[in-house]
């Protein structure tokens, strides 16, 4: 856990009652909606289809029981008693009514918990692995970083107004659980021959209606001069990205047109006007924060327990493979909590089930939790030899699914549900695929493959990254979906190819399954993934497949 300082908790607290004046002057009509909008955009506060929704932040994924608690206590007191977990690590409320807004922003400003930089053209919640600080291959905690970006560039003023918002997200392990390359900036922590610390950094990933795979514009950069790197990055972004064409204006665009050559080399020119100033880190100020998060007390314990050799139940064992990881310590583990039950909205937490998640942390995980991009949570802490009673307390609240990383562990967007600028239903179609792939043995023979889907062009369900990705279009007023395949979010990230022509509604879910069924008939082992299989064939046997009978 990472513990604030007095000037964060002073700084949130003045945040809450600035945003109680501008939501009483909205209410009393002193000022317009339009008026308004900049100044809810930098407190998270979106105006949906139905209501506003209110974005907060969960820095680096990690969560106390405690501030769990209190984000359940928001969603029962202030919304229709759920949240929703996206895929940046921030949870949405969605029914939020606006005269109650800064009440609920107090209550977690009580827990250190805010919405600033949720939204707006600014730097974004700086995300991280999951699993950092827990997991056994990493360089370092990569927390420690996001938390030196996360001070940086809060309220910066010069990055206060970009072109458009800016999302960092940085990763320490081989395994790329952050998606770095399609972020902004993109960051990975790794060690140059000599043993220093610094990071590879990639710019220009993204995904939406131009979507890219960030390119990598400098191999490393000393772990001391990352602040000034990335104000290079930002300023050369804020100097020339395009303010004339809100769909031009993401620094994919730029690093696009200009060449990831060009755009590197004028970075390297701002960079040498700045590397050597105050912007340079002292180590005293990062070993500041690295005291700051704190590390459970583990014990000495015991890696294959008694109580894991006797817990014999088909179902523990299936949720044992598919949900639970490696973790650094012996005689613990990683637990994945899957928040795509059958039937259910992907990533969806009721308060209920929040607060029992919170009080199951509490017992089995040093109180401490984790929001994955995947829009799943973990318990990082947990000693092997509670995982059979663990398991039983997961499943009595329903999240433990053994669906993590297969076929119904969809990502998402709110699409025509709950969105303004949809244009077609998400939800739905991932509640019909986990239907259809309810059988976990089915489920677990086809193997890892992801499913992601957006209700528009915006890609918040990051379609274009899934293995299978589904892209809802508008054609003549009726809603109808593109199918995309080999696309991928980790470190060998690609983008999906189209397999065709777009299919309706109501054939979505077959299409799905007729993709599923032609990967099962031509992939060269069991053991080849789904994304392996297209990257080594190709979308044609695929396309055959689905458009043979339509
Ligand atoms: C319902 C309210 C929402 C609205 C109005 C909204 C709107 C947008 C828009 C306009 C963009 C594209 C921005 C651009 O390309 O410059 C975007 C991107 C994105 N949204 Fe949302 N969004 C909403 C909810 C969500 C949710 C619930 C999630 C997560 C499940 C999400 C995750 C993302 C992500 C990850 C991107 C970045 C895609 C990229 O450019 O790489 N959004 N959103
Ligand atoms: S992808 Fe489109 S429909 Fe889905 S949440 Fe984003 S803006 Fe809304």
């Amino acid at each position: 856990m990472y513990a604030y300082d007095e000037i964060d908790r002073t700084f949130l607290n003045e945040r809450v009652s600035e945003f109680r004046d501008q939501v009483q002057r909205r209410l009393a009509g002193e000022l317009t909606e339009d008026e308004f909008k900049s100044l809810r955009l930098m407190n998270g506060v979106y105006l949906q289809l139905h209501a506003y929704m209110f974005r907060v932040a969960i820095p680096y994924g990690t969560l106390s029981s405690r501030q769990l608690r209190r984000m359940a206590h928001v969603a029962r007191k202030y919304d229709r008693g759920y949240g929703h977990f996206t895929t940046r690590q921030n949870i949405q409320y969605n029914w939020i009514k606006l005269a109650e807004l800064p009440d609920a922003m107090e209550d977690l400003a009580e827990v250190g918990i805010h919405a600033i930089q949720t939204s707006g053209n600014c730097v974004r919640n700086v995300t991280t692995d999951q699993w950092a600080g827990v997991v056994p291959d990493e360089v370092e905690d990569p927390r420690v970083w996001a938390e030196v970006l996360r001070q940086y560039t809060t309220l910066h003023p010069e990055f206060s107004f970009l072109p458009r918002k800016f999302k960092i997200a940085i990763t320490a392990s081989d395994h790329d659980r952050a998606a770095i390359k399609v972020h902004d900036i993109g960051l990975r922590i790794l060690r140059n021959d000599k043993g220093e610390l610094g990071f590879e950094v990639l710019v220009g990933g993204g995904l939406g209606r131009t979507p890219f795979i960030g390119k990598i514009i400098k191999p490393f950069v000393h772990a001391r001069d990352i602040i000034s790197y990335v104000e290079a990055v930002l300023r050369v972004y804020n100097q020339y990205g395009r303010r004339d064409n809100i769909y031009k204006a993401r620094i994919k665009i730029l690093v696009h047109e200009l060449g990831a050559e060009a755009f590197a080399r004028d970075v390297e020119t701002e960079w040498a006007q700045i590397r050597d100033s105050a912007l340079l880190i002292d180590d005293a100020m990062v070993d500041d924060i690295r005291s700051r998060f704190s590390y459970p007390a583990y014990e000495k314990l015991s890696d294959t327990p008694d109580e894991l050799k006797k817990a014999d139940d088909p179902r523990f064992q299936a949720w044992l493979q598919n949900s639970v990881a490696p973790h650094k310590e012996p005689g613990y583990a990683i637990v994945t909590l899957s928040l795509k039950p059958v039937g259910g909205p992907p990533g969806d937490a009721t308060a209920e089930q929040m607060d029992a998640i919170a009080d199951l942390s509490d017992r089995y995980s040093f109180g401490e939790l984790r929001v994955g991009h995947e829009q799943n949570l973990a318990l990082p802490n947990v000693a092997k030899r509670d995982l059979p009673a663990l398991w039983r307390a997961l499943d009595k609240i329903g999240v433990a699914t053994p669906n993590v990383n297969l076929v119904t562990d969809i990502i998402a967007c709110p699409g025509l549900d709950y969105c303004s600028l949809a244009n077609a239903r998400s939800i739905p179609i991932a509640q019909e695929l986990t239907r259809r792939f309810a059988d976990h043995d089915l489920a677990s023979m086809i193997g890892r493959l992801h499913v992601n889907i957006s209700g528009c062009i915006n890609a918040c369900g990051h379609h274009h990254v899934g293995h299978i990705g589904i892209l809802g279009v508008e054609k003549n007023g009726e809603e109808v979906y593109q199918i995309t395949i080999g696309g991928r979010a980790d470190e060998k990230a690609e983008l999906g190819v189209l397999i065709g022509p777009a299919v309706k509604y109501a054939e979505v879910a077959d299409v799905i399954e007729d993709i599923v069924e032609a990967y099962l008939a031509l992939r060269a082992r069991p053991d080849e993934l789904f994304v392996d299989t297209v990257k080594r064939l190709g979308v044609e046997p695929f396309k055959e497949r689905v458009y043979a009978t339509r």
